[in-house]
């Protein structure tokens, strides 16, 4: 969506301080021995409690609250009793909901106990190409240079850039025109006008380049078994600094 007026940035920044509300909380009570059930409870209990609902399910019929996605699973991964956080794993947990008309969508990956060196530089290597794809996102600017950030700090910290998972315009639903790349694609002429609400959310791995879909019908995962980091927020473009509403 385009913002209008003064509404539609309150409306935008309510449900975007409960979708990083329930993020933060989930994040907190990430360690060993966990259940991605239990995560989601904390954060279906937080939608719950200010009248949110869940985006996945709302638009898709998701069988859980929020996303989580742990180690070689990149997005979309379902919620599970049976799905045990051991030290060492990497976890996604991406929180999008619906409130009064308004959409928001957050993103991020955080570390279960002591990971490795390379895990932990996969996660600094992601949050520092959300904040470049960030910098890029003012009116006037060409849309590709956001991807064209990301793709720039991936390759300089060692790491890729999965090529078909994207940012998108978000607002009024949870997928909206435009599709946000992560990577540089020279022939897309889109320019950014400020008002315009998309999320950026660049998919960094060990290695694979492509997502590819799991047999559970849902998780997005990569083809080769390494692993990926995943952040993302919610932003309102202006001519200036943009406004994080997540
Ligand atoms: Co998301
Ligand atoms: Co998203």
């Amino acid at each position: 969506m385009s913002i209008n007026d003064e509404q539609d940035i309150e409306g935008l920044k309510r449900i975007g301080a409960v979708v990083a509300e329930a993020r933060d909380a989930m994040g907190a009570h990430v360690a060993p021995g966990v259940t991605t059930a239990e995560l989601d409870a904390i954060g279906k209990q937080i939608l719950d409690r200010y009248g949110a609902r869940s985006a996945p399910q709302l638009a898709y019929g998701f069988p859980g609250a929020t996303c989580i996605s742990v180690n070689d699973r990149l997005a979309h991964g379902v919620p599970s009793r049976d799905c045990v956080l051991k030290a060492g794993d990497l976890v996604n947990i991406d929180v999008s909901a619906e409130l009064d008309g308004y959409w928001a969508d957050t993103g991020a990956s955080f570390p279960v106990g002591a990971v490795s060196a390379q895990a932990s530089a996969l996660l600094s290597a992601t949050r520092l190409a959300l904040e470049d794809g960030m910098s890029k996102a003012r009116a006037g600017e060409p849309l590709r240079n956001i991807g064209r950030a990301v793709e720039r700090r991936a390759k300089q910290c060692g790491f890729q850039v999965i090529r078909n998972l994207c940012g998108h315009g978000v607002g009024r639903y949870i997928h909206e025109a435009p599709s946000v790349p992560n990577t540089y694609d020279r022939d897309d002429r889109t320019v950014l006008r400020a008002g315009l609400v998309i999320t950026i959310e660049p998919f960094l791995t060990t290695s694979a380049t492509m997502a590819v879909d799991d047999a559970d019908g849902w998780t997005l995962r990569t083809p080769d078994g390494s692993r990926g980091a995943q952040f993302e927020h919610t932003l309102i473009v202006t001519g200036g600094r943009p406004i994080v509403v997540t």
